[in-house]
């Protein structure tokens, strides 16, 4: 089978590297791909909206699967355009439908989505210019920190956390009135939940559903998760207090209820569930969908998947998942994104990566990079995801860190205390 994969980041990267270990699998495109998926597959340089010119490249490369990476093309519509062409009839995307990723492309869509089926979450109110005055009513029965979500997609940036009532009432003007375009003309307000993140991760046919392991994440750019928000600097899996009880609270208050969900609205979903959920007082409260894998997540939960993926992908599209055993490995995985200094605010890119022949036990996604001569070089805020396996988190950690030592470029800078909590 030939697989051409979606995106540029270090998600990408894991997922053709874990690809290429299946005896399913012949050629591995990725588009437009960076250095390191240079290393192990053909980089295509084509846009991932550019759907008519992937169309090209499908035919030209006799693609068999196409795995969609980012949301964007999803919530633009990819897999209906490639379902609605007859020539494509055999291409297998892993990828839900353009009404399916409106679970991550409007708030708004996927809080009614789990209120309809009683999914656990922030209780909430959708804003826009004409309820201003109930949506203030909201906001005073709240109490403080306020949360404003963007209901469209706004790279990341679109929830804002605010102490101040004054604030949040002059913020929530601001996004109805454009500070986030288009994708704040509606403001999904909700009320705070206390407690720890987690992610899962469904891959689903759309009736049955495999889970891979779960993941926590690093959003903020300072130690002790302090500072601005980012696409995430590190992540770790296992978690530890995603033990027996809390898993089967998951499956059955959220995931089974939400693929049923989707099934029941004939959702047409092939894909990857990515659930963001927060643990309060040992319950579990749905923060956000997404429909793709997360960055950084899918470089731990990619380490420690022991079964086939290509398996689990190709039983995902032809409805038959619940054939499909997943086994992952007892060790912990740990990744630690090195950055270019200056994000998530502006930075600079084209700097030289020096030591990326040193390895050790690490594996080296790559995001951010580009190959130059026989140079590589920074070319995005996310530069590296060094990511290790180890009997236990102090290890997989200790080795990414030990990692990094050899690594260097310009202005890098990466967190100290991933796993802080762990340790
Ligand atoms: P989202 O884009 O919806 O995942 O929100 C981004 C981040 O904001 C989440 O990862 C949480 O850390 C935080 N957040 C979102 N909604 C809430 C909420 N209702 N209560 C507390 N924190 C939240
Ligand atoms: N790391 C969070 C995400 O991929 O959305």
């Amino acid at each position: 089978m030939n697989v051409l994969i979606l995106g540029s980041g270090g998600r990408e990267n894991a997922i053709a590297w874990k690809l290429k270990q299946s005896t399913l699998v012949k050629n591995i495109f990725v588009a437009p791909g960076n250095a390191g998926t240079d290393l192990i597959a053909t980089n295509l340089s084509l846009g991932v909206n550019n759907f008519d010119k992937i169309a090209e490249a499908i035919k030209i490369e006799n693609i068999d699967m196409l795995v969609v990476g980012p949301e964007d093309p999803l919530v633009n519509g990819i897999t209906d355009y490639f379902r609605s062409k007859s020539d494509f009839s055999n291409l297998k995307i892993i990828g839900p439908s353009k009404k399916a990723a409106q679970l991550e492309g409007s708030k708004n869509f996927a809080k009614k989505f789990m209120h309809k089926y009683k999914i656990p979450t922030a209780r909430y109110f959708t804003a826009k210019k004409e309820n201003i005055n109930e949506a203030v009513e909201f906001i005073k029965s709240l109490k403080p920190p306020y949360v404003l979500k963007a209901d469209g997609l706004a790279a990341g940036k679109g929830v804002l956390i605010i102490e101040e009532y004054d604030t949040a009432v002059s913020e929530l003007n601001n996004m109805l009135s454009g500070k986030f375009g288009e994708a704040s003309k509606k403001v999904v307000i909700e009320e705070f939940l206390d407690g720890e993140e987690l992610s899962i991760f469904a891959v689903t046919d759309g009736k049955n559903y495999v889970l891979l392991p779960e993941a926590k994440d690093y959003k903020r750019i300072g130690e002790n998760n302090t500072g601005l928000n980012t696409g995430g600097m590190g992540a770790v899996s296992p978690v530890s207090f995603f033990n027996n009880e809390f898993k089967n609270k998951v499956i059955e208050k959220i995931v089974k209820p939400t693929i049923f969900g989707l099934e029941s609205e004939n959702m047409d979903y092939v894909g990857f569930v990515f659930i963001g959920l927060i643990n309060v007082n040992g319950e579990p409260y749905v923060i956000e969908y997404n429909v793709r894998m997360g960055d950084p997540e899918t470089e731990v939960v990619l380490l420690r998947l022991k079964t086939d993926f290509a398996k689990i992908l190709v039983a995902a599209y032809s409805k038959t998942l619940q054939n499909i055993k997943v086994v992952f490995k007892n060790d912990a995985a740990a990744t630690i994104m090195l950055v270019s200094g200056g994000y998530p605010e502006d930075y600079e890119k084209n700097k030289e990566i020096l030591g990326l022949d040193y390895q050790g036990e690490s594996v080296l996604f790559h995001a951010g990079t580009k190959k130059e001569g026989d140079k590589i070089l920074t070319n995005g805020g996310r530069v590296l995801a060094v990511s290790s396996l180890g009997k236990d988190m102090i290890c997989a950690l200790t080795q990414s860190y030990k990692t990094i030592e050899k690594i260097s470029f310009d202005k890098m800078n990466y967190r100290h205390d991933i796993g802080f909590e762990i340790k």
